[in-house]
Formats: structure tokens, sequence, C-alpha cells
């Protein structure tokens, strides 16, 4: 397994891929890696993909107060898992080599779904996700990229940007990963005290609680969502950032809940927002 750190050197393995007559396949990630990240790399090779791995903390898709110096980096950790899983490339750059102006005069902004969801949280976060990922796209130019359902509205914004910018990319969507209990894996879950990684377990109690109402056939939005918000709301110590019922297309609410459209969570635990969805149906 090969570490690099610039673009050239990505963009040089990339060609040299494509020369042999493979296809590349990307997984964008921040590092902190686990599970879930190792099912998107698993899913690449399954397809017969030779796969580079991305591990950058992206700052423009961080807000100011967020996470960005506190997000967990573990890249040792993260380079012996990607080598048992036979990666062949890990791309970590610098954010001077991501960034190489220093603050940036083009980004990429997927009007309306940016504002949704996790976006009417967190402003500009999705368009730092929408240029980063961009960035990532133009460095490796890989025939596929492999993103989570976890983060189920940045799947809705990047779907958006690639059918948008005719950009020759498949994006390869996985399910979400769980631990035993339920609790969606993700690198922030290593922020969360034993008591509030109890507490947690409220997003996937919620998710269930939803789905458990639709396959009840509750198909009114406001109803399959009040299902979900009860487990939040009656969870010590746990607030509720959403409770959404959408298409998962546009991120646009519904009224009517149909099959294929996205039930989505977030709660703040403590200090720690978490997600979580389902896709219904
Ligand atoms: P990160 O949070 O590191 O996640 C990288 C990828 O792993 C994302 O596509 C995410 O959806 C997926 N993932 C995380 N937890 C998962 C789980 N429990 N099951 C399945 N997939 C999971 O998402 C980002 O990084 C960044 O926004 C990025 C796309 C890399 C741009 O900076």
């Amino acid at each position: 397994m090969r570490v690099v750190g610039t673009v050239a050197e990505l963009r040089e393995w990339s060609r040299g891929v494509r020369q042999a007559g493979g296809a590349v396949g990307l997984v964008p990630t921040m590092g902190a890696l686990h599970e879930g990240h190792l099912s998107l790399v698993r899913e690449a090779e399954r397809r017969g993909d030779r796969v580079a791995v991305s591990v950058f903390v992206n700052p423009t898709q961080f807000g100011p107060g967020e996470d960005f110096e506190r997000y967990p980096r573990t890249f040792e950790a993260d380079c012996a898992m990607l080598e048992r899983e036979g990666v062949e490339v890990v791309f970590a750059p610098g954010v001077g080599e991501m960034y190489p102006a220093g603050a940036a005069a083009t980004f990429v902004e997927v009007a309306g779904l940016s504002d949704r969801l996790d976006g009417a949280s967190r402003p500009g976060h999705f368009r730092g996700v929408a240029t980063v990922v961009t960035k990532l796209f133009a460095a490796s130019e890989p025939e596929r990229a492999y993103f989570g359902q976890k983060d189920a509205a940045q799947v809705a914004v990047l779907r958006r940007m690639v059918a948008d910018l005719l950009l020759p990319v498949d994006l390869v969507v996985c399910p979400i990963v769980r631990e035993a209990d339920g609790l969606a894996m993700s690198s922030r879950n290593r922020y969360l005290s034993a008591e509030e990684r109890g507490r947690a377990l409220a997003l996937s109690r919620a998710v269930r609680a939803g789905e458990a109402a639709f396959r009840a056939g509750e198909r009114g939005a406001e109803r399959v969502a009040d299902a979900a918000r009860r487990e939040l709301e009656s969870a010590p110590g746990v607030r509720v950032d959403y409770v959404a019922v959408v298409d998962w297309a546009t991120l646009e609410p519904v009224e009517r809940v149909e099959a294929g459209c996205l039930l989505a969570v977030a709660a703040w635990v403590g200090q720690t927002r978490l997600l979580d969805n389902a896709i219904l149906g």
C-alpha cells in the first residue's frame, strides 16, 4: 500500500490503473476509520475496482465553533486497517495541497439541497463537502466513488452535483453499518462518554419507530416523523436537531410517505451531534 500526499502522485497512479485496463474506485473519508468506512472499501473491491482511500479532514465543511480542531485523527491506525483490506493507495494531503491558493475563491454549491437537513443546521457545510469531493474527483479521476447512506443528505447533494456537472463518475451508495446494539457507526461516536453512548441509542430507536409506523400502514409524513420524534424527546440528555421525512432526491418534505422516502434524524447527545436514517419501504 502506498501513502501519497500530492495530487500529482495520485493522478499518476490513477492514470496507470486505467492504462492497465483497470478501474479506479475512490473512497473519500476524513479518517478515524471504522467498519462503516471499511464496508465502502469492501464494496469497491467486490466490484473489482482498484481502490484509493482519501483521508482528509476538510476544513471548509466545518463551521466556526464546530469540531474541526478536535476531530479524531488516527492516521497510523487508519493505514493499518486499510493495508489489511488490500487498499492500493491512501491519499493523505495536507490542507495546502487541497487548497493551494489558501482561502479558495471557487466553490461548488448545490443550490437548494445544500440548505436542507444538515445544511440547515450547518450553514456552508454542504458547500464544503461538494467542493472537496469535486477536488478529490479531479485529483483521482475515479470510475466509481463510494459513499455511505449514513450521511443520506450528503448523498443527495453529491448525486445532484454529479448530474448537474456531468461528472464522469458513478456514485455507489452503501448501507449503514451499525454496532451490535443498533448505534450507527460514526467517527464522532468516540466523543461519547459511557453514559452518552447509552443515550445515543435513542437515534436508532427513533428510526426504527418511524419505520414501524410506516410498516403498520401509516402514510402521513408528520405522523411517521412524530413516531420517531417521540423516541428522541423521551430520551434524557438528547436534544433533537431535526426529524424529517423527505424525498431522498430533493430533500424536500413530503406529505404522504411513499416507498423510497428518507426518514432522517439528527440529535445532540451532550456536545456531540449524531445522525441516523432509513429509506422507508
Ligand atoms: P466521513 O464522515 O469520514 O465518512 C466517509 C464515508 O463513510 C461517507 O460516505 C460516510 O457516509 C461513510 N460512512 C460513515 N459512517 C458509516 C456507516 N456507519 N455505515 C456506512 N457508511 C458510513 O463523509 C465524510 O467523511 C466527508 O463529508 C467526505 C465525503 C469525506 C468529504 O470530506
